[in-house]
């Protein structure tokens, strides 16, 4: 990505620069350079946008144990009744659920790995 931006950097160089050697084939490389990069940055934005609710509770059943599910629950009994009742995971959705989990599970000084099983068991049990 960074080398097709060198590139149509370089391109539009020579072009203004030097307006001789704006011929045929620095603008068709300016052209495909600009191109590629654009494409680029559109496939980099939908990669990287939001999973749906479906993917992500299907990502934890395929990511946790039984186990590790059962040892969220045991946390998130023990720890998320301490300010307030216990906000049980049906309640909300797994949308919601992903936005207020993070920062309660910091509130409830959890780890890394215990926020995860947390977040597993909520959204394996919360609305789609
Ligand atoms: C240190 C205190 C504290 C702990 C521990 C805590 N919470 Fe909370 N929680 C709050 C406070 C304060 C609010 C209300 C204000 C807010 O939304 O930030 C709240 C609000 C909520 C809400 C409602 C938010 C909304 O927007 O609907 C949910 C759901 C929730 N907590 C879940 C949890 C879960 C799950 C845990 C355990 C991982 C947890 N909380 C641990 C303090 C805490």
């Amino acid at each position: 990505m960074v080398n097709y931006a060198i590139v149509l950097c370089y391109c539009l160089y020579l072009q203004i620069n030097n307006p001789f050697i704006m011929n045929k084939f620095t603008t068709a490389l300016t052209i495909v350079a600009a191109s590629v990069l654009m494409a680029q940055c559109t496939a980099k934005k939908t990669a990287t946008s939001a999973k749906s609710p479906e993917e992500a509770v299907a990502e934890v059943k395929r990511n946790y144990s039984e186990a590790q599910m059962e040892e969220g629950k045991t946390l998130f009994m023990g720890s998320c009744n301490k300010c307030h009742d216990l906000k049980e995971p049906p309640t909300r959705t797994v949308t919601q659920w992903e936005r207020i989990l993070p920062r309660m599970t910091k509130k409830a000084k959890l780890q890394a790995d215990q926020a995860g099983k947390v977040r597993a068991y909520v959204l394996a049990h919360a609305k789609l």
